[in-house]
């Protein structure tokens, strides 16, 4: 299939990547001349597992393309993807800006039948503009549909999430378009769910806020768990062994960040009241992930007591692993905390520091954990990067002023690390 992806961000970038690689044509747009070319050369703007690699190897074999030029990416496709960021505005809502500028570049540039399809995370509805707006803008009046195919990738395991995805959602208005989806999507061999558009649009929502409200419930249990001296851990354990809960985003900790699930849930809440409802329980999801941070900050405090000019160690920084991502990450919540409170901070992360020095360029930026520990009053773990499970524990002990560590993502046992030596505190545990 000749296809074109308009938005080389992190959602456009790697499903271009990937549907090269397994044979379709695609051409990739973004409007930033600097970073077609940093693409055109290999270089790749974000840290993703993989797509480095898939991204040459793709643009060697002759199967991936980057341009600035909308009106060659659609000349050139059948199957035209949107794939823009669509940020929060200050009430909540989403800036659907860049999704109608494509639509009205896209449509004064059609010149023949082409299927538009929406990729960007939108509000339910935003397909019925969509479509109003290329109709509008197409002087020409040339066909086409629009359909929405939201996007389930994580970033860290995005290449894994795409080529082997637990399904695919197509959502249309009518028949026309679903064979043409259909044979994009078939390499991937995924079962196939086609809906209406406005129910495409509200699976994606409505499955991020599901997730969001699975971790804000662990979470919640944590603090039961606090109180009433269980683990949990094992809570999740045996809760996650029933088959209609799973065990997967049951883990506490500091509660959710990113790019994707405080945006989404803030605009579901924004959503559903435009339409007439109150999402309390989506507040509520919010109101404990917030608390979780809080809650955190407060253990600290209580066992260190006075931060001012205390040296503190800090691990991870990313909002979560395998990924150099910031934004909403609850570990850069905690290190600001801590700054207001006058600590001195060292920190490592495997992959954030550089992106961190961007908003916090005061911290001590270290090589490794071990000199994060070094002369240390506390260790304060805020990402389960996997190198952190593995550290020499004997070793980070003897370079530290104190042995504790605060654990806000139970990367180790309680049983394990006390015997070690250190007061180890971690989340309902
Ligand atoms: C999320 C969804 O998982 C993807 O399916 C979706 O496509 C994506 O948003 C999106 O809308 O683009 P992502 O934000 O990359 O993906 O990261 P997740 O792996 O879902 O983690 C989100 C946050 O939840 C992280 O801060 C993570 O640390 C936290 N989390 C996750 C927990 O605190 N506990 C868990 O058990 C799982």
């Amino acid at each position: 299939m000749k296809i074109c992806l308009i938005g080389s961000g992190y959602v456009g970038l790697v499903t271009g990547a990937c549907f090269s690689d397994v044979g379709h044509q695609v051409i990739c747009v973004d409007n930033n001349a600097t970073k077609v070319q940093q693409l055109q050369a290999g270089h790749i703007p974000i840290y993703e597992p993989g797509l480095e690699a898939l991204v040459k190897k793709n643009v060697a074999e002759g199967r991936l393309r980057f341009t600035v030029s909308i009106e060659d990416g659609v000349d050139q496709s059948q199957v035209i993807f949107i794939a823009v960021p669509t940020p929060p505005q200050p009430d909540g809502s989403v800036d659907l800006r860049f999704i109608e500028g494509v639509a009205r570049e896209i449509a004064a540039v059609m010149k023949s039948y082409k299927i538009v399809v929406d990729k960007s995370t939108v509000p339910v509805q935003t397909g019925e503009k969509v479509a109003e707006t290329i109709s509008r803008y197409n002087k020409a009046k040339v066909d086409f549909d629009v359909v929405s195919n939201p996007e389930f990738l994580r970033e860290g395991s995005a290449i894994g999430d795409l080529m082997n995805p637990d399904r695919i959602v197509i959502g249309v208005n009518n028949e026309r378009p679903v064979a043409a989806m259909k044979e994009v999507y078939e390499p991937f061999k995924a079962p196939i769910i086609v809906t209406d558009i406005n129910s495409a649009e509200l699976i994606k929502h409505a499955a991020n806020s599901f997730l969001a409200l699975k971790i804000s419930y662990i979470n919640a249990l944590s603090i039961i768990c606090e109180m009433a001296g269980a683990d949990v851990e094992q809570v999740a354990d045996g809760m996650g062994a029933d088959k209609r809960i799973g065990r997967q985003f049951l883990n506490a900790g500091l509660g959710y960040g990113g790019s994707c699930f405080p945006k989404d849930l803030s605009a579901f809440i924004h959503i559903a009241d435009e339409l007439g409802y109150e999402f309390d329980l989506l507040k509520e999801v919010e109101k404990i992930n917030c608390l979780q941070k809080e809650r955190f900050i407060k253990k600290i405090r209580e066992t260190l007591w006075i931060l001012t000019d205390k040296k503190i160690g800090v691990l991870g920084l990313s909002f979560k692993p395998n990924t150099d991502d910031i934004r909403s990450s609850a570990a850069i919540e905690v290190v600001q905390a801590l700054i207001k409170e006058g600590a001195k901070i060292s920190v490592y992360d495997p992959k954030a520091m550089a992106k961190t020095r961007e908003i916090l360029p005061n911290l001590n930026y270290c090589e490794n954990p071990y000199d994060v520990a070094d002369g240390s009053e506390a260790l304060i773990i805020l990402t389960e990067w996997d190198e952190f499970r593995s550290l020499d524990i004997g070793r980070i002990k003897n370079l530290m002023v104190n042995p504790i560590i605060l654990d806000g993502r139970n990367i180790f046992s309680p049983k394990v690390m006390e015997s070690a030596g250190f007061i180890y505190k971690s989340i309902g545990r």
